[in-house]
């Protein structure tokens, strides 16, 4: 007969099996049937499984990429028919997006460092003109470039990496509820795994004067988190004569 000790500890390797115990309490009770001479001898070794990190021996955390607002023009109810990696050209139409083509990459991790592989990485941002596919876009005055596509997603591949081909993003007007603000330019990115937004934030064109005085980018975050979602616009390397390449590495928090 099996001692009501045991009763628990074996209760709480159930309960660790399911991922409902702390780890402390985990490993007192593999320590507990291991004094017992129950793991091995009784043949549980399978049921100990991993030892448990501590969190000591974890490796630093990568910082999260800061979080910024989703905006008003998100395309709740605006998505275009085509919404695939390419903004510059709509599926169907002979018509390219005016402005100019950058081919987007990054790579999606989570704080470990290890890719997101299958993440759903959307993207959306104004055309060269400043206007949103939103109905409450407020440019009105200003002709839609109906050659751009304003939104996109993909998955990422099992590296955790992303491509679009869309255009270097320009510099817009927004209201807001104390009037007009001139927004840096700017792309909107969202990563979702398993069908849960796990990151909203947006990408910004380094070099641009009016990063300094963004609302969202110089007033709502860190210098460090200003680093992570601020990269070079260059030529790119040869994937398309005169088109621009620009790479973000994301990292979505736990
Ligand atoms: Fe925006």
């Amino acid at each position: 007969m099996v001692a009501a000790a045991e009763h628990r500890s074996l209760d709480d390797l159930n309960f660790r099996a399911q991922g409902r115990l702390s780890e402390v309490s985990g490993r007192r009770a593999v320590i507990h049937l291991h004094r017992r001479g129950l793991i091995g001898g009784l043949g549980l070794a399978g049921l100990a499984g991993p030892a448990i990190l501590r969190a000591q021996e974890l490796p630093p955390l990568r910082p999260a990429t800061v979080f910024q607002t989703e905006g008003p023009f998100y395309p709740y109810d605006d998505k275009p028919t085509d919404q695939d990696a390419d903004l510059v050209r709509i599926t169907g139409q002979d018509a390219h997006a005016l402005g100019q083509i950058t081919h987007l990459t990054g790579v999606v991790r989570g704080q470990f460092g290890e890719p997101l592989g299958g993440a759903l990485v959307e993207v959306w941002q104004c055309d060269s003109g400043g206007r949103y596919i939103h109905r409450d876009d407020p440019h009105t005055t200003v002709a839609r470039d109906s050659g751009f596509q304003g939104y996109g997603k993909t998955l990422a591949d099992r590296d955790g990496a992303f491509r679009f081909r869309t255009i270097k993003p320009v510099a817009y007007s927004a209201p807001t509820p104390i009037g007009e603000i001139r927004r840096a330019p700017h792309i909107h990115v969202a990563v979702s795994t398993l069908g849960v937004r796990r990151l909203t934030t947006q990408l910004y064109v380094a070099g641009e004067p009016l990063n300094d005085q963004d609302l969202i980018l110089a007033h709502m975050a860190t210098a460090d988190q200003r680093e992570g979602v601020i990269r070079p616009y260059a030529p790119g390397t040869g994937d398309e004569a005169g088109a621009l390449a620009a790479h973000y590495d994301l990292v979505v928090g736990i």
